[in-house]
Order: structure tokens, then C-alpha cells, then sequence
């Protein structure tokens, strides 16, 4: 599998800007492959470090360290540096500004942000590679900063560490923080399978817990609503690009990973039958899944689906999915019942829906959605934080994947514009340095010239 970024923008703030006259920017690419050739080597050490000690949302010490003490002591003096920024104790900020001495003191120079995220999954470390994320800003950033010293460009460029995008909704927190108020424009890259500049998806977390007098009632109730959800998302999701995935509270989970196992106990079935089920419902649209069927201690079938699992987003069917139809399949017939093996004794069950959603406006109705097809079958369902879409400039796009075409970038013609964002699996360095050395260029141009800005920045006016 090629291993690519992709790269997302998000628009904050409004700039109100003096008039500079634009430097001559002919020779950027170039000149940002001779500063990437510095830059990047020593970022992409952290990076690799990061990656080698993955730590989960808010407790990602090691890597704002990292970045703290490499920007204090190897940068030192480039770049005023801010640990433990906006109050949270794993956030980080770092700031640049080119001032020539014809500009006022007062007056605000032209901002462009970078975001870095640099949390892991529970028990999978680095998976869908936020070490990437870091390294795509830091680096972005560093070639943005020296090119705007090269050509004399008064500007200014902020770079936030932010923690805990996986769980809590990190970036919501910084976000009443104010931090994402200090540039005009904000840039971020995350690694995936293939390359797309595109927004980044709303987001909400349903928490169903399904209760029952026994146990079997409760994993009934939670499978009954698994398929009335599945149900629902075939039929259509209300907004545009929706999607719903469900996670069970059992074994290694966390809210934002799709386990790569998983076990449901059937009663009063034969593993014959069982097998014959699964098999007949098991084809090609179930990517690397796979499954045993054995009895076990419990009296019953303990049928075991084994994949690739990983991060809520991916869109494709796994091993929670095979037991729902399953279940779906087998739920109907007289005298079977249902279980968790091992753990027959639990009165209750907790599934969490992962819903996300293009824009923030519709992520209410795709969670009221859910919420009327699970009905009462759950005792109660919580939610958090609405996580909001980050949304793409509509020019910046094309500037982006025309620049990825020409030599210097790699003569790239693969870069399509999606409204769908699937965050999967790891990318390689070399198509970091590449991405942020096309962010860097298109900082640069944004920051060099006041109407592409105001352009830019004209999609705020709707807020
Ligand atoms: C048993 O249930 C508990 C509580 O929900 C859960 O933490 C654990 O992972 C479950 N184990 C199995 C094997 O289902
Ligand atoms: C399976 O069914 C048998 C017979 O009804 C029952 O004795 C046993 O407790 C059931 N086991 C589970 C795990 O439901
Ligand atoms: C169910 O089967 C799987 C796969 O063989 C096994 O790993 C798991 O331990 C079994 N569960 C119980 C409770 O025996
Ligand atoms: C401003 O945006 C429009 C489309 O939104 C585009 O056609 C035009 O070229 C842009 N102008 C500049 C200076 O970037």
C-alpha cells in the first residue's frame, strides 16, 4: 500500500492587513528544497521518537518535551517558545514574526498556523500516525520561517501543539482557550492511504448502555440496536458524508478504535451451524476478517471474529460488524440466545457510536438519527463534545494539488478534492517533507500577498 498525506485547512480569525509590497516568490521551490535539506533531518529525529514512545491524549509528556527543549536549546532564539501553553499541560506554542523596521510596532502582520498532533491509540501506539501530524507542522513551519527571512516577507507564523485529538476533543479546549484566534489560517496534514485535500469531518461520541435482568437480555437489546443502526446508516444518514461506527466497551477499547476482535457467544445453536451462518454472510466487502467457531464453557457457541480493526473513521466492514449480522441472521430462530463468553454474569453493555458528519451544523441530526433507531432499547445514551468540521478554504485547494505537479514536488497528479476523510494508516517521511515543504510554499505566497489573503480569509465573513 502506498502510504500518503493528505492535507486539511482550517480558516479562524479575519485579517485586516496594511499594504506591503509582494516580494518576487519565482524561486520559492527551490529555495525551499535547500532549507528543507536543513530543517528537516533533526524534526524528523523527533518524530521518529515520538513514535517510538506513543502516549495516549493528555499524557503526551515525552513528545511536547521533545519539541520544547529542541525548539529552546537547537533553535535557540528562532522561535519564542511556550510549554505547557493555554493551560493545558501537554499543549506547546511557538512563534515567529519577520518585522522590518518600516513596519509600526502596532501593526499586525499577516498571520498562517500550523497544527501539530502528536497523541497515540490505546494499546496500538501510533497507528493512524499522529507523530506525522507533528512532524508535518514543525516542518512546514521551520521552511515557512526561513523563506520568509530569505525574501523579507513581514509575517508571522504560529505553530500549536495540540493534545488529545483521539478522545477528548483537545483542540475544542484550546479552542475556548482562544489559541486559534492568533493567525488567519491554519493548516494541518494527516497521513492516510491516499492523497486528497479535503475538510475534516464533525464529530460525536454516542454512549448506549444497554441494560437488561439478564445478561443474554442485555446483549440482546445492544445487538438489536447494533442492526437497527447498521439499518439506518444503509438507508442514508441525514448531512453530507455522514457516518456512524459502532465500538463495544469490551476488552482493549477505546472510543475511537475499532477492535480487531471480537467475541460473541451463541446459545442454542450447533458450531456446525454457526459456521455455516458466518460463513455465508463472510465475503469480500469484510477486508482480512476472519473467524472461529468452537464450544466453549458457557454452554454455547463462542464464535470469535478476528481483522484489522483500527481507527473509527475507516469505513469498512470488520469484526464487530460480521457478529452484528450474525446476530441479524441467526437472532430470529426459536431458542437461541446470545452472550459475551466469558463474561456471562454482566447485567449490562455499553456500545459507543462514533458519528461524524461534513459540517458541524448536521452533526445533531445524524446523532438524533442514531438516537431514534436505538429508541429505548438503551437505558440511556450520553454524548460529548461536539468536535467541529475544519473546513477548506475553496481556492487553497487547487494551489495546493497544481503546485503538487510541478517537478520539484514530485510531479504529483494523484491529488483529488474530497469532502470525505478517512484517517487510517501511517505515512512514510519522505511524503511528509514533500506536503510540508507544499505548505510551506503556500504559507509563503498567503503571507506574501495581501488580496490572495483577504481572499483566503473572505470565507470567515459567513460566520
Ligand atoms: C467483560 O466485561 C467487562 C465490563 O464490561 C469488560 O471490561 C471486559 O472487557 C469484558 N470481557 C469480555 C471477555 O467480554
Ligand atoms: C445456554 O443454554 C443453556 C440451556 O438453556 C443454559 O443452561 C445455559 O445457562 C445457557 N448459557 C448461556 C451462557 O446463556
Ligand atoms: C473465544 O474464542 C476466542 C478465539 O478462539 C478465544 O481467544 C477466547 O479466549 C474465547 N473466549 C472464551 C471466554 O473462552
Ligand atoms: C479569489 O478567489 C476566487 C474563487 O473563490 C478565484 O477565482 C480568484 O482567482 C482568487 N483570487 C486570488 C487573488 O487568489
Amino acid at each position: 500500500m502506498i502510504r500518503t498525506p493528505l492535507l486539511l485547512t482550517l480558516v479562524s480569525g479575519a485579517y485586516i492587513g496594511g499594504l506591503v509590497l509582494a516580494a518576487d516568490v519565482s524561486t520559492l521551490s527551490s529555495s525551499l528544497k535547500v532549507i528543507s535539506a536543513n530543517v528537516f533531518p533533526g524534526l524528523r529525529d523527533i518524530a521518529a521518537d515520538v513514535w517510538r514512545n506513543p502516549e495516549i491524549g493528555l499524557d503526551e509528556n515525552h513528545a511536547h518535551d521533545l519539541v520544547v527543549d529542541y525548539f529552546t536549546k537547537m533553535r535557540s532564539g528562532e522561535w519564542e517558545v511556550t510549554p505547557h501553553a493555554f493551560g493545558m499541560s501537554t499543549a506547546w506554542k511557538l512563534e515567529f514574526e519577520f518585522r522590518t523596521p518600516a513596519i509600526p510596532p502596532s501593526e499586525k502582520l499577516p498571520a498562517i498556523g500550523f497544527m501539530a498532533e502528536y497523541d497515540a491509540l490505546v494499546g496500538i501506539g501510533h497507528a493512524c500516525g499522529h507523530n506525522q501530524i507533528l512532524l508535518n507542522a514543525l516542518a512546514a513551519a521551520s521552511m515557512a520561517r526561513e523563506a520568509l527571512i530569505k525574501l523579507e516577507i513581514p509575517a508571522r507564523v504560529v505553530v500549536i501543539g495540540t493534545p488529545d485529538e483521539e478522545n477528548g476533543a483537545g483542540k475544542c479546549q484550546l479552542q475556548k482557550a482562544s489559541a486559534f484566534e492568533d493567525a488567519d489560517i491554519w493548516f494541518m496534514a494527516h497521513p492516510t492511504n491516499a492523497n486528497a485535500v479535503q475538510p475534516m469531518n464533525s464529530r460525536i461520541n454516542a454512549f448506549s448502555d444497554f441494560r437488561a435482568t439478564t445478561h443474554r437480555g442485555a446483549v440482546r437489546k445492544a445487538y438489536e440496536a447494533l442492526v437497527a443502526v447498521r439499518d439506518l446508516a444503509a438507508g442514508g444518514l441525514p448531512g453530507t458524508s455522514s457516518s456512524v461506527v459502532p465500538v463495544e466497551e469490551v476488552g482493549m477499547f477505546e472510543c475511537n478504535v475499532v477492535q480487531g476482535e471480537i467475541s460473541l457467544g451463541i446459545n442454542g445453536s450447533s458450531v456446525e451451524a454457526v459456521r455455516q451462518t458466518v460463513s455465508s454472510i463472510l465475503d469480500s466487502t469484510y477486508p482480512e476478517v476472519s473467524f472461529t467457531a468452537e464450544y466453549d464453557t458457557d454452554g454455547g457457541v463462542n464464535l470469535t471474529a478476528i481483522g484489522p480493526g483500527g481507527h473509527a473513521s475507516e469505513s469498512t466492514k470488520g469484526p464487530l460488524v460480521l457478529t452484528i449480522e450474525t446476530f441479524r441472521a441467526l437472532s430470529s430462530e426459536d431458542g437461541i440466545s446470545f452472550y459475551l463468553p466469558g463474561n456471562t454474569t454482566l447485567g449490562a453493555l455499553g456500545i459507543i457510536f462514533d458519528i461524524r458528519s461534513r459540517y458541524t451544523h448536521d452533526i445533531t441530526s445524524v446523532l438524533d438519527a442514531v438516537q431514534a433507531a436505538i429508541g429505548d432499547k438503551a437505558e440511556a445514551i450520553d454524548t460529548d463534545t461536539v468536535y467541529p468540521a475544519l473546513e477548506v478554504t475553496p481556492f487553497i485547494p487547487a494551489i495546493f494539488t497544481d503546485l503538487m505537479t510541478s517537478p520539484d514536488f514530485g510531479s504529483q497528479t494523484d491529488w483529488p478534492i474530497l469532502t470525505f476523510a478517512p484517517a487510517s494508516s501511517d505515512a512514510g517521511y519522505t511524503r511528509t517533507e514533500v506536503v510540508a515543504r507544499g505548505l510551506a510554499h503556500l504559507a509563503v505566497q498567503l503571507l506574501n500577498d495581501p488580496v490572495m489573503m483577504a481572499n483566503a480569509t473572505a470565507i470567515i465573513l459567513a460566520k
